[in-house]
């Protein structure tokens, strides 16, 4: 019933072709009802993609509906902190790019929603959820932003984030920034949303746009994404540029998508993805043409991959025991899509990982030199902020920001350290340390632990125990939805949480899939083999949903 995608079978130049040279096709072959369009909060880049060519809908209409969606839940959630204004504008002018046989690629006219420290040269604040930054005007575009739209995405709008990337309170909340106050997740009320993409992830959950952008320094795409029952990538420290993305740490820092189905997440992977003279981590990239990773996804690819399971990160309590159990049953099912398991492929500097606070000093003095580099190349600068020490008093003399009930004593100690920019002694050396401890300590490691001469592809765990060991050395993670808490369970806070539930009825959790530096090719298929077989994101249940269709905007 669906006409295929077959432009990208056929490759650009022979969609053009068959638009320019027949041009009755475009807009005149819709085969489907409107009421059997999919759902916005499970439709695909691929049913976008026939729909607009088919001329089912336009991305006029799709960014009406989004736009209405955002408009229902986001009293309740707060996970979208501004819309693009020129948003209707620029989805019209895609339009008439397809109308006149351009399109660009997969992500044409497809609007998706970036975090809030991802600059834009528009009428957008780029401001990390905090009011320092509101007025600020970047020298241009961050490269990301660029790049989605020379992929013919509609930057639809910024999503809320726990402000500063989490990087400011050490009694604050995941999800609360100043100018968008708490964001909530959709599956329990008052549930915390997980952060620091909190806003992305929920908007992704929900379908209030197509896809998003988070970012992650350590757990902030992989946490909020597993949280909230999606698919979060957090690619290889250097494989998407930083180029002004509000910083915490150049060692760290990644932009990646965060979508609801794996190859949805591959498609933007590889728009974004690429050397950047901006950013001079990506020129670590291995290969000169980005992989087109979304492109030989298969159902079989665990088939024979050897997968580790490193138990000694694991740790038990008891609010992981549901999450270890559904690991343990998840283990049986990649062994039966034909992958060989290996137990106890463990990190070998685990414990000495576990000890060290090199991350601590190591971020402290990255975000000192990085925020300042950042700053000093914005073009306007409302409230003169140029360094760490301004936006400290900023913060603190601005009762929207809601000091001192959420404190900044992670600024500073970040202050504090003797190290005045991270060129000093001890931060390379805290780096080096890093780099041994997230890599032969850690993941290469446990890769080359067992399975031969070539070692393991690829390692698994419950997302919850991922992200730290991947952070430190800037390797990548691929997330996709594991499970959910029963129905039966108890919502209940902890000490630190105020207001939110930290666990509760119907929370979900992911599997995570970790690999060598650059191998997100092989964390994609093996992700994507995983998903095809169990579709556990449909178990998903949420208290609140948005109800605009794109049915009633045609
Ligand atoms: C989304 O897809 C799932 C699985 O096919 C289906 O159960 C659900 O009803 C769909 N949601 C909507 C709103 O159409
Ligand atoms: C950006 O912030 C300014 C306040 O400085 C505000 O007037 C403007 O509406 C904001 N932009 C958007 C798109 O919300
Ligand atoms: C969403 O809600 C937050 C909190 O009220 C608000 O700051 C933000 O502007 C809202 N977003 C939109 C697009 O209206
Ligand atoms: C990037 O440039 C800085 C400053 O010149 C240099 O210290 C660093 O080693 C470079 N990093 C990479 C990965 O090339
Ligand atoms: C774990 O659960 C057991 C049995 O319900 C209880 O006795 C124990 O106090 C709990 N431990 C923690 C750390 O909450
Ligand atoms: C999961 O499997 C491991 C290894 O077999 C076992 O040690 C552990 O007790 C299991 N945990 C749960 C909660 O089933
Ligand atoms: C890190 O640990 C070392 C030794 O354990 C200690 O001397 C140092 O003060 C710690 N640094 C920070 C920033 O906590
Ligand atoms: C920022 O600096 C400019 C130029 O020195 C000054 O005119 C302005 O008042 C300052 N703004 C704030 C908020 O301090
Ligand atoms: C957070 O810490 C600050 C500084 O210690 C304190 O004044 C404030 O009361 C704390 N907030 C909460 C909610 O505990
Ligand atoms: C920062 O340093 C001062 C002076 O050494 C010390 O009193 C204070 O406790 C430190 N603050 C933090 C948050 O580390
Ligand atoms: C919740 O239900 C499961 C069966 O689905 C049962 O095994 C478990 O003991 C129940 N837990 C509580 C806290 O009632």
């Amino acid at each position: 019933m669906f006409s295929k995608p077959l432009m990208y079978v056929l490759g650009l130049q022979t969609v053009s072709a068959i638009a320019v040279s027949n041009p009755l096709r475009y807009g005149y072959s819709c085969k489907i009802m409107p009421a059997d369009i999919p759902s916005l909060v499970n439709i695909t880049i691929d049913d976008i993609t026939t729909h607009l060519y088919d001329g089912c809908f336009t991305s006029y209409q799709l960014t009406q509906a989004y736009i209405a969606r955002i408009g229902q839940v986001n009293s309740t959630l707060h996970a979208v902190v501004e819309l693009n204004p020129d948003a209707l504008t620029i989805a019209a002018s895609l339009d008439a790019e397809r109308r006149n046989g351009k399109i660009r690629g997969p992500l044409h006219g497809v609007p998706i929603l970036i975090k809030d420290n991802i600059a834009t040269l528009d009428k957008m604040n780029t401001t990390a959820g905090s009011y320092a930054l509101l007025g600020a005007v970047p020298p241009s575009d961050s490269t990301m932003a660029a790049k989605l739209r020379d992929a013919g995405a509609i930057i639809l709008g910024k999503s809320g984030m726990s402000e500063w990337a989490n990087y400011r309170s050490s009694n604050g909340t995941s999800g609360w920034g100043a100018r968008h106050g708490q964001i909530t997740s959709a599956y329990y009320p008052n549930l915390d949303p997980s952060g620091s993409s909190s806003g992305s992830a929920i908007a992704t959950d929900l379908g209030l746009s197509l896809a998003t952008l988070g970012t992650e320094t350590s757990g902030s795409i992989i946490s909020p994404s597993e949280r909230n029952n999606i698919v979060g990538i957090k690619p290889t420290v250097g494989l998407t540029s930083r180029y002004l993305v509000i910083p915490i740490s150049e060692h760290q820092d990644t932009i990646g998508p965060m979508a609801r189905t794996v190859k949805d997440a591959a498609y933007i992977l590889s728009a974004i993805a690429g050397k950047d003279k901006n950013d001079n981590y990506t020129s670590q990239i291995p290969f000169d043409t980005i992989p087109e990773y979304w492109k030989n996804l298969k159902r079989t690819s665990l088939k024979g991959a050897k997968i580790g399971i490193p138990r000694n990160a694991i740790t038990s309590s008891n609010d992981t025991t549901t999450i270890i159990t559904a690991f343990n049953q998840t283990i049986e099912i990649i062994r039966n899509l034909g992958a060989e398991i290996y137990e106890n492929a463990n990190f070998p500097a685990y414990d000495q990982f576990l000890q060290s606070n090199n991350s601590d000093m190591l971020m402290g003095v990255d975000f000192k030199t990085n925020l300042k580099q950042y700053l000093s190349l914005l073009v306007q600068n409302p409230n003169n902020i140029t360094s760490l020490s301004d936006l400290i008093k900023f913060v603190k003399s601005d009762p929207r920001e809601d000091y001192p009930d959420r404190d900044v004593d992670i600024w500073i100690q970040a202050e504090n350290q003797t190290c005045v920019d991270n060129t000093c002694d001890a931060a390379r050396k805290a780096y080096e340390s890093n780099l041994y401890l997230g890599g032969e300590g850690g993941i290469l490691g446990a890769l080359k632990s067992a399975g031969g001469k070539d070692g393991l592809d690829a390692l698994i765990l419950p997302s919850s125990f991922a992200s730290d060991i991947a952070a430190i050395a800037g390797y990548p993670v691929v997330t996709v939805p594991m499970g959910f808490y029963p129905s039966n369970t108890t919502a209940a806070k902890d000490e630190y949480s105020r207001e939110l539930f930290e666990i509760a009825p119907g929370l979900p959790f992911g599997l995570s899939f970790l690999g060598r530096r650059f191998d997100e090719q092989k964390l994609i298929n093996f992700a994507f083999a995983y998903e095809q077989e169990t579709k556990v994101r449909e178990r998903g249940t949420t208290y609140i949903a948005p109800k605009a269709e794109i049915k009633d905007f045609l």
